[in-house]
């Protein structure tokens, strides 16, 4: 049996991976250069796996490397755990990493847990009363352990830090890192309210720290091929007017190209239909398996953000035009104008000039749906 020619929900690399040549190349001669990098664009656009990919380029190359996943910082101690589990990770034998990373960073022993299986693992855990000193001692390693290539450290999901106990950690961080002028540096996040306030605002520990990209989404044309490429190595030969409404419904965002292209493979297997049948039936098993994950966004927002919300997905934007506020009775301007603002800030809502859009396509098609 032929598996599933798309992947979706993890980071992917070749042959699920495309586009992206020159932003590779870039981050790449950034981080060679020790320079600083804050990458911003919203979830699912590829930030972790464009950066994961550079990674494994750099560590080829010789420059040592650290990836943490704020997601998974839940306190200083996870942070330093982990910051030590990718310091070790490269040298070959346990003992050996185990022995360096002692010599190197004070309160810090090995302990048995668990993995995600259940199965014995061995892990670092930190003596409670040294946590101070773990922590100066682990974030200043590239700094001190220098190697022919300089230390390239990645913290993704960054704006996180603002909920453990964020300033005093962010101050901390930053006092260590302006002395480290060989380390690159390379924050992600996906809130960009959050991540630019921490990094563009004057009283913030990160203001100016480095160099601001925004990740757009991969140009059409390498959606294109790849979807054309994909669907032939899962056997379906795929229409090129197929390939185009796959795009017009995802609008080209990464995440769902490989999702709404791994349901409409899965369809397009079950039974003979044509791609039209194909991809409305791909559409609406995508919808309802995405339904949790919506209802969870939705649930966040006050009844009035949630009737603008609803009034923008049917007029396919939002603005402060009378034609639409009175066509949906939205009123007083004054709570109009702070839905906007509190959904734009949560990334619910993208501001092109003065119009509001639904960031996210299948979550427009899906508030349709349910008014
Ligand atoms: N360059 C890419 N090529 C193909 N698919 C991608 C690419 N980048 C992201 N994706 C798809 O989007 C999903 C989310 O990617 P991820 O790197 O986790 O995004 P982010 O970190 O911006 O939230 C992946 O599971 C994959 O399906
Ligand atoms: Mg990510």
């Amino acid at each position: 049996m032929i598996d599933n020619p798309f992947c979706y929900g993890k980071t992917v690399d070749d042959p699920f991976f495309y586009g992206r040549k020159n932003e590779l190349e870039e981050i790449k001669l950034s981080m060679r250069n020790a320079t600083n990098l804050i990458m911003y664009s919203p979830r699912r656009i590829g930030k972790s796996s464009l950066v994961i990919k550079a990674l494994k380029d750099l560590e080829a190359e010789g420059h040592p490397t650290v990836y943490i996943d704020f997601f998974k910082v839940s306190s200083r101690e996870k942070f330093i755990e982990l910051y030590a589990r990718e310091v070790v990770r490269p040298l070959k034998s346990w003992e050996k990493g185990l022995q360096w990373i002692q010599g190197l960073v004070r309160g810090i022993q090995p302990t048995m847990g668990l993995d995600q299986s259940g199965l014995p693992e061995l892990r670092l855990s930190i003596d409670p009363v040294q946590t101070a000193r773990a922590f100066e001692d682990i974030i200043s390693i590239p700094a001190k352990s220098k190697q022919e290539k300089c230390w390239v450290v990645v913290f993704d999901e960054f704006q996180e830090i603002e909920k453990l106990n964020g300033e005093s950690f962010e101050k901390e961080l930053r006092a260590a890192f302006q002395h480290h002028k060989e380390v690159s540096y390379l924050f992600l996040g996906s809130q960009r309210h959050l991540l630019l306030n921490m990094v563009s605002r004057k009283d913030r520990a990160f203001y100016n720290f480095g160099k601001l990209f925004q990740l757009q989404k991969p140009s059409e044309e390498d959606a294109v091929t790849f979807l054309a490429e994909r669907f032939n190595a899962g056997g379906y030969s795929v229409s090129g007017e197929l390939i185009r409404e796959i795009l017009d419904s995802t609008r080209g965002i990464p995440y769902y190209v490989q999702y709404l292209g791994a349901e409409i493979w899965e369809c397009a297997r079950l039974a003979s239909k044509t791609p039209g049948e194909i991809h409305r039936q791909a559409l609406a098993r995508l919808l309802i398996n995405q339904s949790d994950y919506f209802q969870g966004i939705r649930s966040q927002l006050t009844a009035f953000q949630v009737k603008l919300l609803s009034s923008v997905a049917w007029h396919c934007y939002g603005s402060y035009e009378t034609s639409f506020l009175q066509k949906y009775r939205l009123y007083p301007t004054s709570s109009v104008q702070k839905a906007f603002k509190r959904m734009t800030d949560l990334d619910i809502l993208e501001k092109q000039h003065n119009q509001f859009r639904i960031a996210d396509p299948f979550f427009e098609l899906w508030l349709k749906q349910q008014s």
